[in-house]
């Protein structure tokens, strides 16, 4: 078994391997460019042994921000031909060129959590004052163009904004989009790096692909995308990130100086609302919500207890999520599992429908943690890190066996590694 150490300096070598330039890969071939919320955990592992470097990571993520406000879930630094699909498909023109859809709202909280932790406070101040107008433009862009009706949730219009591509939560809603007879042939390229019983089914990706024409025909018009798309669903992931990053804007705001707090509290009033909604209290889980038809969306997924990230849940509807949790682990040797294992739906190794994910169980664990559940805390913790000291720094890992799955060499998870190794608790001052 390697020790501590080496993993730590294999963890390093990921990410010095990894780095482009300002911009961090998630892991060569599969994911050629900068992704958002990989870009934020990627930060957050950079700051263990270079703080400048943490900081350029979010520079550069921002160099592809809409004028609008929106920040892309790709940015295509420079082309690259081992993925799909890339610029030419998504036929977005801004410089550098980007996809047309967003990520998981990572990173005013991290942000937060860098500032509070850096050694170089000059710098790290510097950093996030010269960063905060453009997360304050980005979150203005979900309220405004996502939000429009104030309902204190966020409408997502592709599984790729989640980041939980193929989760059986959205088989419904893509059931529901009917691939589009003219869409131009494509080659899927992610399935000449992982095996396909890890990746996402070809009638997915025919959806996926149906949805960007679907947005080039709208113009990339979100209000009118808002009504046309038939992809509609409130997703957990998304709107306990934007909460709990909202939270942190706020904070941002006073700490820096600014004067936002009023309008960011009124966000905060809405999406406290908005998630406790979305509580189920027969399953004790929260769930997602299909906004086409307006019913949740009852299966248990990861996401299902971000509630406790973004600090909206009661403590008796926590108690019951840590109850639910236990149920699931009595079911799998490593947690979180991304589906719930009793679901007809789990699939073990395929990408979204079963495995294990370091960054989410890093929100997770931080969740339970803060409403005082420090032993299911310390438990995700301990698993993630044996997961990598098994079988490395994958992209994902199988629930029951521990095998390391998808991507090979992953920032995220190298980084998530090298922020927890050291620390005494699941806590995130662990930074
Ligand atoms: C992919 O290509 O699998 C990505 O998850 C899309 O962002």
């Amino acid at each position: 078994m390697p020790t501590q150490e080496s993993l730590e300096q294999e963890a390093r070598r990921i990410l010095l391997a990894n780095d482009r330039g300002g911009f961090t890969i998630p892991t060569a071939g599969l994911y050629p460019f900068q992704w958002l919320w990989d870009a934020g955990f990627t930060a957050l592992g950079w700051m263990q042994f270079d703080e400048g470097r943490a900081w350029q990571e979010l520079k550069t993520l921002f160099r592809g921000q809409w004028e609008n406000g929106m920040l892309p879930h790709i940015v295509f630094h420079r082309p690259e031909p081992t993925y799909f699909p890339g610029p030419e498909r998504w036929g977005v023109a801004h410089i550098p060129p980007t996809s047309a859809i967003t990520q998981p709202p990572v990173v005013a909280t991290f942000v937060r959590w860098m500032l509070e932790q850096a050694q170089n406070q000059a710098l790290a101040e510097a950093e996030a004052k010269s960063l905060y107008p453009h997360i304050l433009a980005y979150h203005r862009w979900f309220k405004r163009e996502r939000d429009p009706d104030n309902t204190g949730l966020v409408t997502v219009l592709h599984p790729w904004e989640t980041g939980a591509d193929n989760s059986p939560a959205w088989d419904q809603a893509l059931a529901r989009v009917a691939v589009d007879p003219a869409l131009p042939p494509y080659t899927r390229r992610d399935t000449a790096h992982v095996d396909p019983s890890q990746r996402p089914h070809q009638a997915e990706y025919d959806r996926f692909l149906t949805l960007l024409e679907v947005y080039k025909r709208a113009g990339f018009d979100q209000l009118r995308l808002l009504c046309e798309c038939p992809f509609r669903v409130a997703s957990l992931l998304i709107d306990c990130v934007l909460h709990r990053a909202n939270r942190d804007l706020l904070w941002l705001s006073q700490r820096l100086g600014f004067d936002h707090q009023a309008e960011i509290a009124g966000w905060l009033e809405a999406s406290q609302q908005g998630i406790e909604g979305l509580w189920d209290e027969e399953a004790g889980l929260y769930f997602n919500r299909d906004l086409v038809s307006g019913e949740p969306i009852q299966v248990g997924v990861s996401a299902s207890f971000l509630p406790l990230y973004a600090g909206t849940a009661s403590p008796e509807r926590a108690e019951r999520l840590l109850h639910t949790l236990q149920g699931w682990a009595s079911q799998v040797r490593y947690l979180v599992p991304s589906t719930d294992p009793q679901s007809p739906y789990f699939e073990p190794q395929r990408y979204w429908r079963g495995p294990v994910w370091a960054v989410v169980n890093y929100l997770i664990a931080l969740g339970f943690r803060e409403y005082g559940h420090e032993q299911i805390a310390e438990r995700i913790r301990q698993d993630t890190l044996e997961l990598a000291r098994r079988a490395g720094f994958s992209e994902y890992y199988h629930p029951l066996t521990g095998q390391g799955l998808g991507g090979r060499a992953f920032s995220w998870t190298a980084a998530i590694y090298l922020v927890w190794s050291r620390a005494t608790s699941a806590a995130h001052s662990a930074l």
